[in-house]
């Protein structure tokens, strides 16, 4: 488990909302007239994936992927294994791609690869949370609500060990126990 004592505040409730609201207003814009695949990646993306896409006002149509690395932290080949792959061919689609967080990027790189070899119309990130500093491959969410500090985040579908995801701002670890979680 995880206890909210050793955690502060980052980004609050009430502006991770009004920041998901631009960013909607943003994609709202630029796919106007058209029809969406949004694909949220399992599990962390589920909360704000369900915040986006009641904003969006075009024609959208929902799939999800679950995605494991290989390797660990610090030895990741940043090769992605698809454990749960799409529903629905994205063949000519416009698909927009719904993360949590970009971090390394490796994930995401990878994701792209594959998806792209299968033909869609067009293929975007929109993430929560970027990373900038940890980045170990070149890569660039189109979407971004928040650029953070390379700080252990939870919360709004984050995890430590699968808990606090579902806390409703996002928190991070406070450094003095950095190493006592
Ligand atoms: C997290 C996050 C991204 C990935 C980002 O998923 O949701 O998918 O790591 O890291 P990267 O940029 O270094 O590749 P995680 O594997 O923790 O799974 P989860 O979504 O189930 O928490």
């Amino acid at each position: 488990m995880i206890s909210k004592e050793k955690l502060n505040i980052l980004i609050s409730e009430e502006d991770m909302k009004k920041r998901i609201g631009e960013v909607a207003a943003q994609i709202n814009r630029d796919y106007a007239g058209k029809n969406l695949l949004v694909v949220g990646i399992l599990k962390g993306a589920i909360l704000f994936y369900a915040d986006l896409v009641r904003l969006l006002d075009m024609d959208v149509q929902f799939d999800f992927m679950t995605i494991s690395s290989y390797g660990n932290a610090t030895d990741s080949t940043g090769e992605v294994k698809i454990r749960k792959d799409l529903d629905t061919s994205i063949v000519g689609r416009d698909v927009l791609i719904v993360e949590d967080i970009v971090d390394t990027g490796l994930t995401l790189k990878n994701l792209k690869e594959v998806l792209s070899t299968r033909k869609p119309a067009s293929l975007k990130i929109c993430t929560m949370l970027d990373k900038p500093s940890r980045r170990r491959v070149e890569i660039r969410p189109d979407y971004c609500c928040f650029e953070i500090p390379d700080r252990f985040v939870i919360g709004c579908g984050l995890d430590y060990a699968q808990w606090g995801r579902q806390f409703k701002d996002i928190w991070y670890v406070r450094p003095e126990f950095i190493d006592t979680l």
